[in-house]
């Protein structure tokens, strides 16, 4: 089987270490990498060797998510790797989020995600194997103030990656789910500015990008369930983290 590689917001802090980390893995793999402005990814492509393409497309559009996924399949073939990383996170109180902003947060989050999952699956079985890997957060796991909008996109992205797991396992096709806590990256920064910078956002567990992907790329080859990074968020797993999250987290300004 001739693997093609599908990566979204490979353009990322997070994407370009997964899609780093999988060329390491899969020297030979095609690679697609979607995002909105293709020309960080177009020179991640050229620097990644081999036969790799970046394909500009806008992820808060379904359609465009579908019709990008065409193109990559026309340029390489079926998919056999799926990452969904693209994302944006939003730090505002519920009512202030402008509905355009938060409609376009939860199809870029959510909705892009499980449909290229959607698309992309019926070739993994008919390929004879696959793997997705879904990049939920921790936001999704714990009541963050400030993120109804992000932590309910990530918490559906996570429960369907989880159950998708289930169905899909015995027929070859490995589903991990990516629960990070604070990774440094351009989405991270912002999210900590959004906060205000006070002294808790000062003081979290901020992973390292790279040290993330060689744990999914390793959770990829030893079929597990899912990747919780930095480890201290395993916290977020207790009953406890999210009334305490919700009465002693930080406030968006
Ligand atoms: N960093 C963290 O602390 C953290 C924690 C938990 C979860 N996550 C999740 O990890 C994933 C990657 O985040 P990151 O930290 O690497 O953020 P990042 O550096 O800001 O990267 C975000 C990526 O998403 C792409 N993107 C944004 N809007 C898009 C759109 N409308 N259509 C297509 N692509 C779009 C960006 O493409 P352009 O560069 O072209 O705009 C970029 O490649 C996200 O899903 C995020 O929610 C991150």
């Amino acid at each position: 089987m001739r693997r093609h590689l599908v990566v979204t917001g490979a353009s990322g802090g997070i994407g370009s270490a997964l899609a780093r980390a999988l060329r390491a893995a899969h020297p030979d793999a095609r690679m697609s990498l979607l995002d909105v402005s293709p020309a960080p990814s177009r020179a991640l492509a050229e620097r990644l060797g081999g036969e790799a393409l970046a394909l500009g497309c806008d992820l808060s559009s379904t359609d465009e998510a579908a019709a990008a996924l065409g193109r990559a399949r026309d340029a390489f073939g079926p998919v056999t790797g799926l990452v969904n990383c693209a994302g944006v996170m939003e730090v505002v109180a519920f009512e202030r989020l402008p509905w355009e902003r938060a409609e376009a947060l939860l199809l870029l989050d959510l909705v892009s995600p499980l449909r290229l999952m959607h698309e992309a699956v019926p070739d993994m079985l008919a390929e004879g194997g696959g793997f997705v890997v879904n990049v939920a957060s921790m936001a999704g796991k714990v009541t963050l103030p400030g993120c109804a909008f992000y932590g309910a996109a990530k918490a559906g992205l996570a429960m369907a990656s989880e159950i998708a797991r289930r169905e899909l396992r015995s027929r070859g096709v490995r589903v991990v789910t990516v629960y990070p806590g604070a990774v440094a990256s351009p989405l991270e920064a912002r999210a900590k500015a959004q906060y205000g910078g006070g002294w808790l956002t000062k003081v979290i567990p901020t992973g390292d990008p790279d040290a993330l992907a060689a744990r999914v790329v390793d959770a990829i080859r030893r079929d597990a369930p899912r990747v919780v990074y930095p480890a201290a968020y395993a916290v977020g797993w207790l009953a406890a983290a999210g009334p305490l999250a919700l009465r002693f987290g930080p406030r968006p300004r």
